[in-house]
């Protein structure tokens, strides 16, 4: 594995690698989840690249950029036998003084993560677009458990007539269903046990949906109903949405989004489930 710290370096590297280029973007404090991506892209391509970029322009003020998880070392061990090219840049080498271009997906951003977290996508959107430019691939991979950021990413390749195809991966869970993240590290053994009401009321949806439920707010009531039963928990939205649009949905005549955020203690978990 070569390692590339800036866009230079990158592009350089870039021209050596065999096609189709496979990429998997990352925060780094690596898990199954990603290696899943990174799985995926080997198999699918000749060459794969992965980025480790902590991507400050995505938090907000007041959320965990600084505290963020990071172990270069562990995730580097990760990747060895499987990437060809590992990306890291810092956030100078991403946004140089007087950087002021910004990609922004109207529309599916104002719901859902969007609202409760403003300017988070217009990051992702900028970053991820900036990403491609300088990696090139020709698939991207990314997790379903960021549903919406799937959503936002395939409409800015759409959109803006980027040369790649976006792959969204399955949710990898741990054996409690919890789904995995970099995020579940800040939980304390007792808040671990409590996370797991997050799949818990995905699964009630699933189970209710299964049994000819067809009531949208019925489902979302009975989700807040049991994640409200957990003394730890604190829901900031539940959803049961057209996957595309991110609209809210009455009666549930498609394949529907449930979603959810459930801050427990000082940590925000979201999770989502396709009903079909
Ligand atoms: O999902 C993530 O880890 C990040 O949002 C991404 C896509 C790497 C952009 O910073």
């Amino acid at each position: 594995m070569k390692t590339a710290r800036t866009v230079a370096e990158m592009r350089a590297l870039r021209g050596q690698l065999a096609g189709p280029v496979g990429f998997v973007p990352t925060m780094g404090f690596l898990h199954q989840g990603h290696l899943s991506l990174v799985d995926r892209a080997r198999a699918e391509n000749a060459s794969v690249v992965v980025s480790i970029f902590v991507n400050p322009t995505q938090f907000g003020p007041r959320e965990d950029y600084q505290t963020y998880p990071r172990d270069l070392q562990r995730d580097m061990a990760m990747l060895e036998s499987s990437t060809d090219v590992l990306f890291l840049p810092d956030a100078p080498e991403m946004y140089p003084p007087g950087f002021n271009t910004w990609v922004e997906v109207a529309g599916i951003t104002d719901r859902l993560e969007g609202a409760s977290r403003p300017g988070h996508f217009r990051g992702v959107a900028t970053v991820v677009a900036k990403l491609f430019n300088i990696v090139q691939p020709h698939r991207a991979y990314f997790g379903q458990k960021d549903a919406q950021q799937l959503a936002v990413i395939k409409k800015v390749v759409s959109d803006l007539n980027m040369p790649l195809e976006v792959i969204g991966l399955p949710t990898l869970r741990e054996p409690d269903g919890l789904a995995m993240s970099s995020r579940n590290t800040y939980l304390n053994p007792e808040q671990r046990r409590a996370a797991t009401v997050l799949y818990r009321a995905l699964e009630m949806a699933r189970q209710s949906r299964r049994s000819g439920e067809r009531d949208a707010s019925r489902l979302r009531a009975g989700m807040l109903a049991l994640v409200q039963q957990e003394p730890q928990a604190r829901v900031d939205y539940v959803s049961i949405a057209d996957p595309n649009t991110l609209e809210e949905l009455e009666e549930i005549d498609r394949p529907a989004l449930a979603s959810m955020a459930v801050w427990i203690g000082t940590t925000r978990l979201i999770d989502n489930t396709v009903l079909e």
